[in-house]
């Protein structure tokens, strides 16, 4: 747990600084959102969400934003965190470099790894940057041009994905970049020479570089397209480095990223080539897996971008069976997932090539779910009707369920399979029994999350004004929370947040909003507190009146639930009946005496906020 004075080891100060110096309206400009100047706020079109009118809103004056359309906001940092994907220390890491902001060293090993680091992403960037000269200028370049273009890669592709050529030469990178200062270790630390027994040679040569980038966008490595048949293998890639796991990377994950905020959904092919043509031709959410089988960390990197995968995989016999192996890594992770079917022989990169976009839109937004999948592979391989086929396919859906996080949704994916397979549901539930699997069924389970205000209980809504007036005005909270126990708030988000605040209120006198945010888990309560200070501010003496309103009502709701607890106290057996009785009047009276003065207060309000 982090202490509340610092986040993982970056000390409060440090990161009061990097976070008043920080425009919240600069950097969100700069993340690439469009903002116009509205009254004293800024508004734009949400990056959370697809909308039409902007209800996205950033307060230059509060540091906050706030989105009245999805209920997304927070701080700056929150923000960074969410759009670029970054945990909260990367992302101060990110912001103290805009700013030019020294971090503290975490620790001496962890600076001495981190020189490492930068060293061979320096190195890395280097041999970007002279392979894509090499493509782009030098004459031996010709021919990987002339075969890029052959294939349809334009000028502008090239360039945005800054690919490369290494010459046929086996010695070109290591003189140059023993020239530029590197040392051999550090180019075999990189995976771009190897060292061998005629001495250290360069890994690629005569190969079409693809620089593979982490989702920050620096390099880690390289695939190297061959440029004949004979040439083989026709892809090689980087070895594993420490700055390249492939199990971690995501082939144009850094140049994705936004738009498969925006979309919503990731479409996941295999190949370089695939990437580029879509790119290209405009479907900017796509990554590739790179001929990799997915792993656990994919699935985790996916996640933090979209809640859905569409996968489209060649359509061959291997392509079909990735795709049915990653979708359980998927699924696994909580991931929606979704399969779409190219025509035998195609990949995305043909298929686009010959089709066009829309054509190709049009296929992944016809992905099958993964139950339609399976049943559909299972009658391509048997003869569904037959009855042993049937027990098999049934078993097989089964076990994909097992897999299945969300409850609504295998729910659904039980009724469609046994729908598809033409059995009773119940079957297909004995089957996830049979497999070890606990909950029984649950129809009618799927409720909606509660919007504004909406089914709010009277009681509630005092809860939720009394909490909002609080975060508007934090010199109240220690006053309130002498009187009122958070646990009191009946309604698990106002639970959540009072503690915040009642436990932020005991280290500090003045509790910082902004500090809150940061230390905040929840990213529904952070929304919550940015969306409370978003909202027209009132003058400090109406807040002040709000609270106290606010908490007479409760207190009243408060005794009342004491007077029932001793009312059926009072019914039960055994109990002291004498005594109950005796509080139970004097709970009542203090209710009435309370009803009455706040009778009285209330038109004192009224008349006050009438002549305001
Ligand atoms: P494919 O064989 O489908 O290649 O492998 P491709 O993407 O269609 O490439 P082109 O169109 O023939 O140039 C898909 C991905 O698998 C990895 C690469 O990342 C490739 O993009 N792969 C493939 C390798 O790593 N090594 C190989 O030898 C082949
Ligand atoms: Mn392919």
């Amino acid at each position: 747990m982090n202490t509340p004075q610092t986040r993982g080891s970056v000390p409060r100060e440090t990161i009061d600084e990097i976070q008043s110096r920080s425009d919240i309206v600069e950097v969100i400009s700069e993340c690439g959102v469009a903002l116009r100047a509205a009254g004293r706020d800024y508004k734009g079109l949400c990056p959370f969400h697809d909308e039409k009118t902007p209800s996205f809103t950033v307060s230059p004056q509060k540091q906050m934003f706030y989105c009245f359309g999805c209920q997304t906001g927070g701080n700056v940092i929150s923000f960074v965190q969410k759009h670029e994907g970054k945990n909260f220390i990367e992302t101060l890491e990110w912001l103290a470099g805009r700013l030019n902001i020294d971090l503290p060293n975490r620790d001496s090993r962890g600076s001495a790894n981190r020189k490492r680091f930068t060293t061979l992403e320096d190195l890395n960037r280097f041999a970007v940057e002279y392979y894509h000269n090499q493509l782009l200028t030098d004459s031996a370049g010709a021919s990987a041009r002339q075969y890029l273009r052959h294939r349809g890669v334009q000028l502008k592709t090239l360039r945005s994905f800054q690919l490369g050529y290494a010459k046929a030469g086996r010695r070109d990178l290591i003189k140059v970049a023993i020239d530029k200062g590197f040392t051999i270790q550090q180019l075999i630390d990189a995976g771009l020479i190897r060292d061998e027994d005629r001495g250290p040679q360069d890994r690629f040569w005569n190969r079409v570089l693809f620089p593979i980038y982490n989702e920050r966008g620096t390099p880690v490595g390289f695939g190297g397209r061959s440029l004949s048949e004979e040439h083989q293998p026709k892809y090689l890639n980087s070895p594993a480095t420490v700055l390249y796991d492939k199990s971690n990377i995501l082939y144009n994950l850094d140049k994705a990223r936004q738009s498969i905020y925006k979309k919503q959904h990731v479409l996941l092919v295999e190949g370089y080539m695939d990437v580029l043509m879509l790119f290209q031709a405009g479907i900017e959410n796509v990554v590739a897996s790179s001929g990799t089988s997915l792993s656990e960390n994919h699935a985790k990197l996916l996640k933090r971008f979209a809640p859905e995968v569409i996968i489209v995989y060649d359509g061959d016999a291997s392509g079909f069976q990735a795709a049915q192996r990653g979708l359980h890594r998927l699924l696994a992770e909580g991931l929606r997932v979704r399969i779409a079917r190219l025509p035998t022989g195609e990949d995305p990169d043909s298929f686009t090539r010959q089709h066009g976009a829309t054509a190709f839109t049009e296929l992944t937004e016809k992905a099958i779910n993964l139950i339609e999948f399976q049943i559909q592979a299972a009658i391509q391989r048997q003869d569904i009707h037959r009855i042993d086929v049937k027990t098999q396919v049934v078993k097989e859906v089964a076990e994909t369920l097992l897999n299945l996080q969300n409850r609504v949704e295998r729910n659904e994916y039980i009724r469609y399979a046994a729908q598809e397979l033409h059995m009773e549901a119940s079957v297909v539930w004995q089957e996830l029994r049979d497999m070890g699997f606990k909950e029984t069924p649950t129809p009618n389970q799927q409720r909606r999350p509660k919007t504004k205000n909406q089914k709010l209980t009277s009681r509630a809504q005092i809860e939720r004004q009394l909490i909002e007036a609080l975060i508007q005005s934090p010199a109240s909270i220690s006053h309130v929370k002498s009187q009122f126990d958070y646990q009191s708030f009946t309604e698990p988000i106002f639970v959540s947040i009072a503690r915040l605040l009642w436990e932020a209120c005991a280290d500090d006198e003045n509790v910082d909003i902004q500090t809150l945010i940061n230390e905040c888990p929840d990213e529904k309560l952070r929304a919550f507190i940015s969306g409370a200070m978003l909202q027209r501010a009132r003058p400090p003496n109406l807040l002040q009146a709000r609270v106290d309103g606010c908490l007479k009502k409760l207190r009243h709701f408060l005794l009342r639930d004491l007077e029932q607890r001793y009312r059926s106290h009072a019914l039960a057996e055994g109990a002291d009946k004498r005594e109950t009785l005796e509080e139970l009047v004097k709970l009542s009276n203090q209710r009435r005496a309370l009803r009455n003065r706040e009778t009285a207060d209330t038109r004192e309000e009224n008349l006050n906020e009438g002549g305001n």
